[in-house]
């Protein structure tokens, strides 16, 4: 196998060529889901960067773009966003046609170089042609630097509820509001940040959205915050507060407030894997089905630019749908694959009601490819230590994955997982998520592509994200119990056609 062969994903974004980061101003317009993305066309490693671009009708299949947004004289492209300006608010439309506006941080590398501390700034470019190319608006940068180092990422939404564009942005350990009438002129309505959450690193990549909590007519704001380094396994992660917002300032709930507090590292993280970072939603999916989606970038600043593979570096994670849940006495996201993915399915292997008393396999390769497979398991009222899923290969390279009854903790671990050496920082610890849910039956969706795990238990409140790179593909699933015998109530494995 050539690197590319053994470690291009069978269904995760990738570039074609060079080196990614952030998804950046993610939109859906006449029939395509746009994805923009940190590039470096001419390295593997992280550098000048543009906006690369691809479009999808389905999130799972991508077509890359030409590059959307270069570099200029003012700096490189760093992460934004983007909207559809349906209303012509921003004035940018021509014969009718309807502008995407996309915003982002311009990056003055000499400004940088020169120690100064104001090289970041905000700016805009719009677009006539569904997002394809892009003007930058002559009147940029559109926010100048306060004096802030760190002062990047805007996030736009538009806000129904106040009827106004409001944009997030980062700076320093903190985010700070705006709002707009016309997207070119921001006024700053508020900070939010002193100490509360995670704040070992600095903050980057904010997004901002109400959501209507499930099965009531409550509607809250969740703030998502991504933080490097900090992360509750090391390295790049991402944190969210649920909470109020009055149109000027978010407060966070009290409920949510008490439930940080009561964390370990005062945080709740979308993802608790080592490889989700900088994720954000997309803007203007059609309202029908009222869903948020969600994407990231599936690498974390600890390893990104070291991993093992040449041509092209990193992937995202799969599109997300992104729910808020009423749990105990607060609030929880949920996360689960966009359902998307579903249409893809064809094979399946289905098992129920067995008794795993030591190393069991589940399935190997020949039934179904597991470099391109969706699983669903259930475990009802475990009364054991607790059980470890194996993926394992020729080499006996392996990948674990499991819950610890005693300290009710998820772990991943991929310390044998194949290639490891690249980073001290790649496999030098078991990931852990402690569980918060109190249902008596443990679920999962595990989603297998060739470099990376998804892990979704109990229904998507924690999460666990985390790439790898075995010398020959998994070819089998095995489980065993920590200690006593238990029962698997039910697993289901369907291979994932794509491609
Ligand atoms: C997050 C980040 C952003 C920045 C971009 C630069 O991964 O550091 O804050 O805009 O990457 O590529």
């Amino acid at each position: 196998f050539s690197e590319e062969e053994l470690y291009r994903p069978n269904f995760h974004f990738t570039p074609k060529n060079g080196w990614m980061n952030d998804p950046n101003g993610m939109f859906y317009y006449n029939g395509y889901y746009h994805l923009y993305f940190q590039h470096y066309p001419d390295g593997n490693t992280w550098g000048p960067m543009h906006w690369g671009h691809a479009i999808s009708t389905d999130m799972i299949t991508w077509k890359e773009m030409p590059i959307a947004i270069y570099p200029d004289e003012k700096g490189y492209i760093f992460s934004g966003s983007a909207i559809v300006d349906v209303n012509n608010s921003s004035g940018f439309s021509k014969d009718g046609i309807v502008p995407i506006i996309a915003m982002f941080t311009y990056h003055d590398m000499d400004g940088e170089k020169a120690g100064k501390t104001n090289y970041q700034s905000q700016a805009i470019a719009y677009s006539l042609d569904e997002g394809q190319t892009f003007t930058k608006y002559s009147g940029n940068p559109v926010i100048k630097n306060p004096g802030i180092k760190d002062f990047r990422d805007p996030k736009i939404v538009w806000d129904s509820i106040h009827e106004k564009w409001l944009m997030v942005l980062a700076a320093g350990q903190k985010i700070m509001f705006y709002s707009s009438s016309n997207l070119k002129d921001w006024k700053l309505e508020s900070n939010f940040g002193d100490g509360i959450g995670a704040h070992s690193g600095v903050w980057e990549c904010p997004d901002f959205f109400p959501m209507v909590v499930n099965g009531t007519d409550e509607v809250k704001w969740v703030l998502l915050v991504s933080i490097n380094p900090g992360g509750p396994n090391g390295g790049s992660a991402t944190q969210y507060f649920v909470g109020d917002f009055d149109g000027k300032q978010f407060k966070i709930d009290p409920s949510f407030e008490n439930e940080l507090n009561n964390t370990e590292h005062k945080s709740i993280w979308i993802d608790y894997g080592r490889d989700n970072y900088a994720g954000v939603t997309w803007a203007n999916i059609p309202d029908t089905n009222g869903r948020k989606l969600f994407m990231g970038w599936m690498s974390n600043w600890d390893y990104a630019n070291v991993v093992p593979t040449e041509t092209w570096r990193s992937a995202m994670t799969v599109a997300r749908t992104v729910e808020l849940q009423k749990i105990n006495a607060s609030y929880r996201l949920l996360f689960q694959p966009a359902k998307e993915l579903t249409k893809y399915k064809s094979t399946k292997y289905k098992r129920e009601d067995i008794a795993i008393k030591g190393v069991t396999k589940i399935i190997d390769s020949d039934a179904i490819d597991l470099s391109s497979a969706e699983i669903q398991f259930k475990i009802s009222d475990l009364k054991n230590n607790g059980f470890t899923f194996k993926l394992t290969n020729k080499q006996d390279e392996t990948l674990a994955f499991g819950y610890n009854t005693s300290d009710k903790n998820f772990f991943v671990d991929r310390r044998k997982s194949g290639k490891t050496a690249f980073s001290e920082k790649f496999a030098d610890r078991i990931s852990f998520a402690k569980r918060t849910s109190t249902n008596v039956n443990i679920s999962g969706t595990i989603i297998l592509d060739k470099t990376s795990i998804e892990l979704f238990f109990d229904n998507g409140e924690t999460v666990m994200t985390e790439i790898f790179f075995p010398n020959s593909p998994f070819e089998k699933l095995s489980i065993e119990p920590k200690d006593q015998e238990f029962i698997l109530d039910n697993i289901e494995i369907h291979k994932l056609n794509i491609n």
